[in-house]
């Protein structure tokens, strides 16, 4: 681990903690943003908001940053053949300092519309991100470290949300006169990360692979590695180049169209549903209001133990992916995510005749957390970048990130109203989603824990090939018959 290559994966997971701060700041301050809400309306309309009203307006605020996610994971392509990973997350900053404008202006302008559109360009900003960061994390790299790197991705996400939910306690800023400035500190991410990006380097696939600078990739691999003995690491990514020739870039239609693909392609996108359908953002939402209904006296406080548990289970899954890789780690947590889910309709269920339920309803919502990021949370985000070559990396990162983000949606979106005709068995549905993601791991994730880029595609591609002998076998035996 040299310096160099530290402060370049800090200074793109602050990405990461953009992401995940904006995740988590809406969740304290629910009633007071929503109080807000109500004034305005009674200053437009002349009377109070109606409660069906205010779900739709609070859960379009809620959700609206994944569908700016969608767009921006969907974009991020365009971006970063072209300018390179490292300008591209530079130049990403322009959406956070507009988004802290908005959101920050917001209530000065008595305009809840202008709050919705800032949370949905920071939303922009944070699908870009959940692909700018892992796809240079991951290639600047060394093979051994690629996991526990591309896990960091997911510890900034959660210090963000965590940092959040501390924030927005009345103590401190949940208040109504603060809330702008909770939502407007968004720039202050910003502002490190056009600090910090500058000095780091731009990813040496990129400039090897993408833009043929064999001595500019040499000499940044050289800083990364602290060594000048960079030899192996150049004759992979040459090795890399050379397929890539033979695959040129690949767009997005190519990469559905083509049966070499079909197979990661699948995993990928299987992957970053499990992680999302798995019900995670129900909480991070919505806890406060589901820690309440769960009878806990200070729910707020619940929310910031998610949100510790929360940073603590990632920092075990940091140490443990490299030894012991993550399939069975996926596969780990997504089982305890599913009991957990039991225990917790369990208590939500039996409530009325128990009010100690309300502790067990804390204990599996963090249980439900700390399985979540055992595997479900960092692995989804770093294992595309594993499972593609260079030259279909950035589409399927851009496909899988629309996947996620679009799941992403559909829970912030959908929680509430489901939640109100389910009462206590919303949870039920997740574990189901769980067990099913549980089965399609078990049977098609392979592990990639140790093997270089080529490796693992030279894995799928070998399947592909077995797949077209058999099919071409059964063709064969077909028209025999
Ligand atoms: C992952 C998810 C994100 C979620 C977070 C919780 O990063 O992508 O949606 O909020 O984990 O820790």
């Amino acid at each position: 681990m040299t310096f160099q290559l530290m402060m370049a994966v800090g200074a793109a997971v602050i990405g990461s903690v953009q992401f995940g701060y904006n995740t988590g700041v809406i969740n304290a301050p629910q009633k007071i943003i929503e109080s807000f809400y109500n004034d305005t309306w009674y200053d437009r309309y002349s009377e109070y908001i109606p409660k069906a009203s205010l779900t739709t307006l609070w859960s379009i605020s809620v959700a609206i940053f994944s569908v700016g996610g969608i767009f921006g994971s969907f974009s991020v392509g365009l971006f970063v053949n072209r300018l390179g990973r490292r300008n591209s997350m530079l130049i990403a900053n322009i959406l956070a300092f507009l988004a802290a404008a908005f959101m920050g202006f917001s209530k000065m302008a008595s305009s809840w519309e202008m709050l919705i559109i800032g949370r949905f360009i920071i939303g922009l900003y944070s699908g870009l991100s959940t692909g700018f960061v892992p796809m240079y994390v991951g290639e600047i790299a060394p093979t051994s470290l690629r996991g526990a790197l591309g896990t960091l991705h997911q510890l900034g996400v959660v210090i963000g949300i965590l940092v959040a939910q501390i924030f927005g306690i009345e103590s401190i800023m949940g208040t109504p006169t603060l809330w702008p400035l909770l939502l407007g500190f968004t720039f202050i991410p910003a502002v490190m990360q056009c600090a910090l990006l500058p000095f780091c380097p731009e990813s040496p696939r990129y400039l090897l692979i993408n833009q043929n600078e064999e001595n500019k990739a040499k000499s940044v691999l050289k800083k990364l590695r602290g060594t000048d003995d960079v030899g192996a690491d150049m004759q992979e990514m040459r090795e890399e180049s050379r397929q890539m020739m033979r695959e040129k870039k690949v767009t997005i239609l190519e990469l559905f169209r083509s049966p070499l693909y079909r197979q990661p392609l699948l995993v990928a996108v299987m992957l970053q549903l499990s992680q999302q359908l798995s019900g995670i953002n129900a909480v991070f939402y919505y806890s406060t209001t589901i820690f309440e209904k769960a009878g806990v006296s200070k729910p707020v406080y619940a929310t910031i133990g998610a949100g510790v548990v929360n940073v603590a289970f990632t920092v075990v899954s940091l140490f443990v992916v490299e030894r012991a890789g993550r399939r069975s780690l996926h596969l780990v947590g997504l089982m305890g995510m599913a009991v957990s889910a039991v225990l917790m309709t369990i208590a939500m269920a039996l409530l009325d005749q128990l009010k100690w339920m309300s502790y067990v309803s804390i204990v599996a919502i963090f249980s439900f957390v700390a399985f979540f990021e055992i595997g479900p949370g960092p692995i989804p985000w770093f294992i595309v970048a594993e499972l593609f070559s260079q030259g279909p990396r950035p589409s399927a990162i851009a496909v899988a990130g629309f996947s996620n983000w679009l799941a992403n949606f559909i829970v912030g979106m959908c929680f509430q109203y489901v939640e109100q005709l389910t009462g206590p068995y919303v949870f039920i549905i997740f574990t189901v989603l769980l067990l099913f993601f549980f089965v399609f791991t078990y049977f098609k994730v392979p592990e990639t824990k140790g093997r270089t880029f080529d490796e693992i595609s030279a894995g799928f591609r070998q399947n592909a090939g077995k797949y077209a002998t058999d099919e071409a076998n059964t063709l064969g035996a077909d028209s025999q018959l």
